[in-house]
């Protein structure tokens, strides 16, 4: 009849549409829920009219923890359960360096879940500042505190005899002037061995990654706080005066391409997972609250894009450098529901 032929129209459009949420400032605030996430998570799990679940990933620049840990966290906090397969955190993507670099320098981050996060992406040898810091207290002259805890679970040994083969920012450095010390260091070095200097600054140098280049980020203080973006800025920074020549790096996260593709792949995968069929929606919606991050890379990569009023963005109308190509909403729920009256 009329009315399933209808209803199933509307099945095969809402398998065909799919949604990209960013997290912080979209579903939640640091640890504190945006309580509209809740919603919007339940319909697109099923709780809608036609009873099917809608295809969504998470694509955060968020870093600093294991994808399971961070899953575990958020599902409790949304009440939704959200899995390591439909998840892409900023250094995510990074994982496939692993095969590449045997000995890494892995920045930022709390109480060491960045060496685990390494230890799980396969690689084999994880140095992280704090290893250095025990082995010579005297590399970072301005490091005032280095706690029994940090002490009893670095790992120090005679890194004159270590060939660091990069150097991977993943998450917000928790001592800057000590990172941004034994970053220098390691830069201007031969080959990544402490203690030694390189007479050519490029030729030598070993390369550098940065999880997400964010300047801001949403948290629980009322406005937005210093993230990753900066750290780089001010290695930059210290970088060209010091050496003469610029930096090269490599940034992951929104809005490099790489960190879409690599989206693009979970999403088929995704598909598979939840309706059998491994392939792409052909209308992809990106909820975000940063225009230079979430948009952008959503408007490039070309997303259908909706940025919210709950996180970084704070004004009126549309963004003037970055507007969101399908809206800009109140919070998630607004965006969410005009995406399914839209498409379905
Ligand atoms: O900027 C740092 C990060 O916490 C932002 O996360 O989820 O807004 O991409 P998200
Ligand atoms: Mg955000």
């Amino acid at each position: 009849s009329q009315v399933q032929d209808m209803s199933s129209v509307k099945t095969n459009a809402a398998k065909d549409m799919a949604f990209a949420f960013d997290i912080d400032g979209v579903l939640v605030h640091g640890d504190r829920v945006i309580p509209e996430g809740r919603r919007v998570l339940e319909i697109l799990n099923g709780d809608n009219e036609l009873g099917i679940k809608i295809p969504h990933i998470f694509l955060t620049n968020g870093s600093g923890k294991p994808e399971s840990d961070r899953c575990a966290q958020l599902s409790k906090i949304l009440n939704s359960p959200i899995s390591t397969e439909q998840f892409i955190q900023s250094h995510t993507p990074m994982s496939a360096l692993a095969e590449y670099y045997h000995t890494v320098l892995v920045v930022g981050g709390e109480k060491y879940k960045c060496r685990e996060v390494a230890q799980q992406y396969g690689f084999k040898d994880i140095i992280v500042p704090n290893d250095i810091f025990a082995a010579d207290p005297t590399i970072s002259p301005l490091k005032e505190f280095f706690t029994a805890e940090q002490r009893a679970t670095s790992n120090p040994r005679d890194f004159s005899k270590v060939k660091i083969n990069a150097i991977l920012v993943f998450s917000d450095s928790r001592d800057y002037a000590t990172d941004l010390q034994i970053i220098m260091d390691l830069l201007q070095s031969e080959d990544g061995v402490l203690g030694t200097r390189a007479k050519d600054p490029v030729s030598h140098r070993i390369p550098i990654y940065f999880s997400q280049g964010d300047l801001l980020c949403p948290t629980e203080h009322p406005t937005p706080r210093m993230s990753q973006g900066t750290f780089r800025i001010a290695l930059e920074a210290i970088y060209k005066q010091i050496t003469g020549v610029e930096l090269e790096r490599v940034v992951y996260g929104k809005p490099e391409l790489a960190t879409y593709r690599y989206a693009d792949e979970v999403m088929a995968s995704w598909m598979e997972v939840i309706h059998n069929e491994e392939r792409l929606p052909k209308n992809v919606y990106m909820i975000g609250d940063n225009p230079q991050s979430d948009i952008i890379g959503g408007n490039m990569y070309g997303w259908k894009t909706c940025l919210v009023r709950t996180g970084v963005y704070q004004g009126e109308g549309n963004d003037k450098e970055n507007p969101a190509n399908f809206g800009v909403f109140d919070n998630v729920l607004q965006a969410v529901q005009a995406a399914l009256r839209k498409e379905l």
